[in-house]
C-alpha cells in the first residue's frame, strides 16, 4: 500500500496562498513577497547572449559555474568585508532550496531548530521536511530578535538557529551588537547559525551586518539569493556558503536533488552581482519612501507599527477581524498568524507594489480599522 512519509505529512501549502484565493481579481495585492520592478536590462541582455552563445545548453558544474562563484565571492568582499573561496559556494534554484539544503545537511530526526515567531513560512516547514522539530520563539515588542531568547531556546537537541535580517515579515532589521551576540551563541553552543540575508540590500536605517562577520568558528551559514535585490524572482538563483566541510555535505543533497543551479539563471545572475548596482540603489529608494507613506496612513489610521526598517514590509498591530474587513473591501495582506503563533494580532503588509495602489490600499485599510473598532 502507498503511503506518504511522516515528513511530509507534517507540512501543508502556506496559508498566504489561501488569501490570495479569497481576494477577489481586482484586489490590491498588498500580500507579494517580491519586487514589483522588472529585472535589470543588462541583466536580461546577458542571459539572452548566453543562450545565443550555446553556454546554456549543458550542465554546469554542481556548485555553479566558477565565474559566477567568483562573482559571489566578490560580493561579499565588497558588500560584508567577507573572504569568501569561490570553492566554498553552491548556486541554487533560489533562496529557498538553499535553506533546504542547509536544514538537510545538518539537522537529524528529532533535533530541534529555533525560528523566529513571526518568521519565513519556509524555516518552520523545511525544518520538519528534515525531521526536525521547529523551536519558535516570540520576538521582542519592536518585533527584533532577542539573542537572549535564542539562547535560552537552545539544548542539548538544538542543531541550529536561524536569523533573517533584514526579517520577512517584520521588516526589521537585526543590530550589529544583536548580531554578534548571535555569532557568539553558534560558536560557544557549537550549533549552526543559519543566517538569511535575502533582503540585505534594503535597509533604511542602520546597516547590515551578517553574523558571519564575527564568528570565530564555522559555524555560521550563510543563504542569499539575486532574487529581491535584483528583482529575479522568477530566476531561481541563489546560494549559500559555509565552511569546506558544511559545503562537501550541502553538495551531496543538492547534487542528487538539483544537478546544478539553471545555466541561464547563472549567466544572468554573474551580471547582476559584476555589473551596475544603481538599479538596486533606485528600488531601495523607492522602498524607502513607500514605507514612509504606509508608516504615515498607518498611524493616522490608528495601527501601531515596530517600525520597519527593512525589506519592503510593515506588520502592525490590527484589532480582531481587521483582516477579514480589508480583504472584504479588496485589498489583500496576510494574518500575522500565517507567520507562526505569535504572529496573531498582526497582519504583514508588503509595498512592493506601486505608489497609487498603495495610496488607495491606505484609505481602505483606514475604513475597514474603523468599521471594526
Ligand atoms: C526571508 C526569505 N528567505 C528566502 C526566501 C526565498 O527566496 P527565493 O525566491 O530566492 O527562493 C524568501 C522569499 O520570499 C524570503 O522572504
Amino acid at each position: 500500500m502507498s503511503q506518504f512519509s511522516d515528513r511530509v505529512e507534517q507540512v501543508s501549502i502556506s496559508g498566504i496562498r489561501e488569501v490570495f484565493e479569497a481576494a477577489g481579481e481586482d484586489a490590491i495585492n498588498l500580500g507579494l513577497g517580491q519586487p514589483d520592478f522588472p529585472t535589470p536590462e543588462h541583466v536580461q541582455d546577458a542571459a539572452t547572449k548566453a543562450i545565443k552563445d550555446g553556454a546554456c545548453d549543458a550542465y554546469t558544474s554542481n556548485k555553479g559555474t566558477r565565474e559566477l562563484r567568483e562573482a559571489i565571492a566578490e560580493k561579499h568582499s565588497r558588500d560584508n568585508g567577507l573572504d569568501v573561496d569561490p570553492e566554498h559556494v553552491i548556486a541554487t534554484a533560489g533562496g529557498s532550496e538553499a535553506l533546504h539544503l542547509v536544514m538537510e545537511a545538518h539537522v537529524s530526526a528529532g533535533d530541534e531548530v529555533v525560528i523566529p515567531d513571526p518568521g519565513f513560512v519556509s524555516y518552520d516547514a523545511l525544518t520538519r521536511i528534515a525531521g526536525g522539530t521547529p523551536k519558535p520563539v516570540a520576538l521582542r515588542d519592536d518585533l527584533t530578535l532577542d539573542p537572549a531568547a535564542v539562547e535560552d531556546a537552545i539544548t542539548d537537541d538544538t542543531a541550529m538557529f536561524v536569523v533573517n535580517s533584514p526579517s520577512n515579515p517584520t521588516g526589521t532589521v537585526a543590530s550589529e551588537a544583536d548580531v554578534r551576540e548571535f555569532a557568539r551563541i553558534a560558536d560557544e553552543h557549537d550549533v549552526v547559525c543559519l543566517t538569511d540575508e535575502v533582503y540585505e540590500h534594503f535597509v533604511f536605517e542602520g546597516s547590515h551586518h551578517s553574523p558571519a562577520e564575527f564568528a570565530e568558528t564555522d559555524n555560521v551559514v550563510v543563504v542569499n539569493a539575486c532574487s529581491k535585490a535584483y528583482s529575479m524572482t522568477g530566476w531561481r538563483l541563489g546560494w549559500v556558503t559555509a565552511s569546506e566541510r558544511r559545503i562537501e555535505r550541502m553538495l551531496r543533497v543538492h547534487q542528487y536533488a538539483q544537478a546544478c543551479a539553471t545555466a541561464v539563471a547563472q549567466h544572468a545572475a554573474e551580471a547582476a552581482l559584476t555589473g551596475p548596482q544603481d538599479p538596486v540603489t533606485e528600488m531601495a529608494e523607492t522602498f524607502e519612501a513607500r514605507r514612509d507613506l504606509l508608516l504615515d496612513g498607518l498611524s493616522d489610521a490608528g495601527l501601531e507599527t515596530p517600525t520597519p526598517t527593512g525589506a519592503f514590509y510593515a506588520m502592525p498591530r490590527v484589532p480582531d477581524g481587521w483582516v477579514e474587513e480589508v480583504i472584504d473591501r479588496g485589498v489583500v495582506v496576510v494574518p500575522g498568524e500565517a507567520f507562526g503563533e505569535h504572529g496573531a494580532g498582526h497582519a504583514r503588509i508588503s509595498y512592493a507594489t506601486g505608489t497609487e495602489e498603495l495610496k488607495a490600499a491606505i484609505e481602505i485599510m483606514t475604513a475597514a480599522a474603523d468599521a471594526v473598532r
